[in-house]
C-alpha cells in the first residue's frame, strides 16, 4: 500500500515544488548551497520551523538532498539549472500552479458529464479556455510565457529530430507566440514559416519574431483554424499542440484542410505527447490528461499514437510515421504525405 504515499498527497508533492520555487529556494541553493536550514530561514525570510519544513518536503522528494545538515539541489533540479532549462521548468510549475491546480478538482465532475467543467475558473461564456484567455488581465501573457515553455522543454524531437529535407515553408496551425517557427526557423535557415492564430496571440508572436530577427521568415496570419481558409504556398503544415485540444472529428476535419492546403508530394506534422498503444502510459500522459480533461475544451485528450496515424490515413496523407522523442516527456512527431500526382 506503499505506492499509495505519492498518489493520495499528490496535491501537496506539487505544493512543496511550487512553494520551493517561489519563496526562491533551489535558486538560493543553486547559487549559495550547499547550506543549513538556519541559513535558508534568513535568506528566504521565513521562520526556521517554516523552513524545516519546506525542506523535509523538498528533500523526501528528492528535489533537495542533505549531508551533514548541509543542504543542496537534489538531482532533477539541479540537472535543469546545469542544462540551462530552469527558468523554463519554473514557467511550467508556475503555469500548474495558476492555470492547472484548481481546476484539476473539477476532474470527477468533467468524466461523470464530459465537459471541461474547470473553465469555469475563467470568466466568458465561451466553451474553449483560448477564447476566454483576453477576459482576465494579464492570463493571456501567462499562458503564452508558459505554453512557450512547455514547447521549449518538448520540441528538439520536432526541431531536431524531424526530417525537414525538401521543406521550403510551413504553414504553423495554432503557432501561438511563435515558438516553434522561431526554433524551426533558426535550425533551418532555408525554411519559411507562417504562424496561423488569433489575434491575441499573434501580438504575441509578433514580437517574438521581430525580438528574433527573424521578421523576412517567419510571418503571421490571423485566422481560425477551423472556419477561415488557410493561405495557399505552403508545402507542410504542422499542428504543435494543436490535436491534443479537440475532438477525434474535429481532428480530421483540420486534417482535411492541410490535406487541401498543400500540393501533391506536400507534408503534414503532428507535434504534441502522446500515449502509449498499449493503455498502459507513460505516467506523464496519464496525469497530463486530467489538464486536458478539466480545461481546453470538452474533447481535450493525449491521444494515442495510432489514432493519430489513423486520422492522417483518413484524411488522405500516405507515408505516415512516427518520431518518438529521447527526453522525458512523451513528445512526438506524427508525420504524413499527401501523395504525389501520379
Ligand atoms: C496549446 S496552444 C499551442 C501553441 C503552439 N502551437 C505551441 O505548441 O506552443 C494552442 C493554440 O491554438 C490556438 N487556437 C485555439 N483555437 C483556435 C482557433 N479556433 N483559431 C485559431 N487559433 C486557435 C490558441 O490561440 C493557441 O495558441
Amino acid at each position: 500500500m506503499g505506492r499509495l504515499v505519492p498518489v493520495l498527497f499528490g496535491y501537496a508533492a506539487f505544493q512543496q515544488l511550487n512553494a520551493g520555487c517561489r519563496l526562491g529556494l533551489f535558486d538560493l541553493l543553486e547559487k549559495e548551497g550547499p547550506l543549513s536550514a538556519e541559513r535558508v530561514a534568513e535568506a528566504l525570510d521565513i521562520e526556521r520551523r517554516a523552513a524545516d519544513v519546506l525542506l523535509l518536503g523538498t528533500t523526501a522528494l528528492g528535489l533537495t538532498e542533505v549531508a551533514d545538515g548541509a543542504y543542496r539541489n537534489g538531482p532533477p533540479v539541479a540537472t535543469a539549472f546545469a542544462q540551462g532549462l530552469w527558468p523554463v521548468l519554473k514557467d511550467i510549475v508556475e503555469f500548474q500552479d495558476r492555470v492547472s491546480y484548481l481546476p484539476a478538482a473539477d476532474y470527477t465532475e468533467s468524466l461523470r458529464t464530459g465537459e471541461n467543467v474547470g473553465i469555469r475558473h475563467f470568466p466568458g461564456d465561451t466553451r474553449d479556455l483560448y477564447t476566454r484567455l483576453s477576459g482576465v488581465p494579464g492570463l493571456e501573457e501567462l499562458f503564452y510565457r508558459c505554453m512557450h515553455s512547455w514547447s521549449a522543454l518538448s520540441n528538439p524531437v520536432l526541431v531536431e529530430g524531424t526530417d525537414f529535407t525538401g521543406v521550403r515553408r510551413v504553414l504553423d496551425v495554432g503557432g501561438g507566440d511563435a515558438v516553434n517557427a522561431i526554433a524551426l526557423a533558426r535550425a533551418h535557415p532555408e525554411l519559411r514559416i507562417t504562424v496561423l492564430d488569433r489575434p491575441g496571440a499573434l501580438e504575441v508572436a509578433e514580437r517574438n519574431i521581430r525580438e528574433a530577427g527573424l521578421a523576412e521568415r517567419v510571418e503571421t496570419a490571423a485566422a481560425d483554424i477551423f472556419t477561415d481558409p488557410y493561405p495557399g504556398g505552403h508545402d507542410c503544415v504542422l499542428f504543435a499542440h494543436q490535436l491534443v485540444i479537440w475532438s477525434p472529428e474535429q481532428n480530421l476535419a483540420l486534417l482535411r484542410k492541410a490535406h487541401q492546403a498543400v500540393e501533391p508530394g506536400g507534408r503534414v506534422m503532428v507535434f504534441n505527447a502522446f500515449s502509449d498503444d498499449d493503455g498502459a502510459g507513460p505516467l506523464y500522459a496519464a496525469l497530463d490528461n486530467v489538464y486536458f480533461t478539466t480545461l481546453p475544451f470538452r474533447h481535450s485528450t493525449i491521444y494515442r499514437w495510432e489514432q493519430c496515424e489513423g486520422w492522417l490515413r483518413e484524411a488522405g496523407f500516405t507515408e505516415v510515421g512516427r518520431t518518438t522523442g529521447t527526453g522525458w516527456t512523451p513528445h512526438g512527431v506524427v508525420t504524413g504525405r499527401r501523395a504525389a500526382a501520379p
